[in-house]
């Protein structure tokens, strides 16, 4: 009874109580169409700075600024090159983050002091009305500890950050499952530095310019693309091919991509039907289920290299390095 009365008073579809908070410099978890942020007043230096206590995320990790629409960007941002433009127009609200530079009213607490800021307009009905009502735009990194996976719904949220904040907005499950792709403007390229929720193919498909995913090792001076970032402390053996995932032993379980015709304990899928999109939406559900202490070992069933393939195996690939 006492459970469910503080998961009520922590959780809910209150945005009248989540615009007093932050209005009052208190961080709130809101939903996106991607993960689950936590959010604060971009304005306010001690909202930033309890956000970054509360994820206990290194003050080097710049985050992602979340504004109702386009033309609340051009507040935030001090020049929006035409090819980025072109992008957000035709992709927000959705899985998008552009990368310009950053208007001088921005702290550099949020930007880790680097003369580019992130900007997204987040596709989520409820932080959508959030966001028009809002005198500011918001501050927010996935609404997770440092280092974990981050959370597709409410709960997620309350489990591990629960007692540290005062408010989450439920708006149930996550569509699209993975962080916003992120992309910037430079060598007259479009040049995706994280993907995520929106396909390299999706992007090509509107952009004038070439579209390049950096590699890792043109990322290593990009702020926040550390090595293990999605670790959920188990043993990941990934494989190209289910038929290489052997029979299972106890303490082991198996996550493929397309369901499975057998039904065998400890044996988990991402699709119904092998679609990325489906996958990326269950993706970080099923590796929190797999995060339990009977499991020590997981071998994990890659996605293809279409749609947001990548995107699901870079996470994997994280999330099983040691
Ligand atoms: O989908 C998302 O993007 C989610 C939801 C909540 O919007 N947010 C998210 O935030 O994934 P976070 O903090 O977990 O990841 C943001 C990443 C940083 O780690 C950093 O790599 C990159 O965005 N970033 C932020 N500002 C940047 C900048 N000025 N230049 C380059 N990268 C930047
Ligand atoms: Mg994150």
């Amino acid at each position: 009874m006492y459970l469910l009365c503080s998961m009520q008073l922590k959780m809910g579809k209150d945005l009248m109580l989540a615009y007093r908070l932050l209005v009052d410099g208190q961080p709130v978890a809101i939903p996106t169409e991607t993960v689950y942020g936590l959010a604060a007043n971009v304005y306010n230096e001690d909202a930033i700075a309890q956000v970054f206590d509360i994820k206990q995320r290194p003050k080097f990790d710049p985050l992602i600024v979340h504004c109702a629409n386009f033309e609340d960007a051009l507040d935030v941002a001090d020049n929006i090159p035409e090819p980025l433009a072109k992008l957000a127009k035709a992709f927000w609200p959705g899985p998008l983050t552009i990368v310009v530079e950053k208007n001088k009213n921005i702290p550099d607490l949020v930007t880790a002091g680097l003369n580019t800021v992130a900007i997204r307009v987040p596709n989520h009905p409820l932080t959508l009305d959030l966001l028009y009502g809002l005198p500011f735009p918001v501050a927010a990194p996935s609404a997770n500890p440092f280092s974990y996976v981050s959370p597709t719904n409410a709960f997620h949220v309350l489990d591990q950050l629960g007692d540290k904040i005062e408010y989450i907005i439920d708006g149930e499950e996550c569509t699209v499952g993975l962080e916003s792709t992120i992309c910037r403007f430079a060598n007259n390229e479009i040049e995706i530095m994280r993907l995520g929720g929106l396909s390299v193919e999706e992007i090509e498909a509107v952009s004038d310019f070439p579209v390049v995913v950096l590699a890792n090792k043109d990322r290593e001076n990009t702020p926040g693309s550390f090595k293990k970032h999605y670790s959920n402390n188990k043993e990941l053996v990934l494989v190209e091919n289910a038929n290489e995932i052997p029979v299972l032993n106890e303490g082991e379980a198996a996550v493929y991509f397309k369901k499975p015709d057998s039904k065998v304990e400890n044996q988990l899928f991402l699709s119904e039907n092998g679609d990325t999109k489906e996958a990326a939406k269950n993706l970080f559900r099923v590796l929190r289920e797999l995060d339990k202490d009977t499991i020590f070992k997981v071998y994990v069933e890659l996605a293809p290299t279409t749609g947001l393939g990548p995107a699901i195996n870079e996470r994997l690939k994280r999330a099983a390095e040691v």
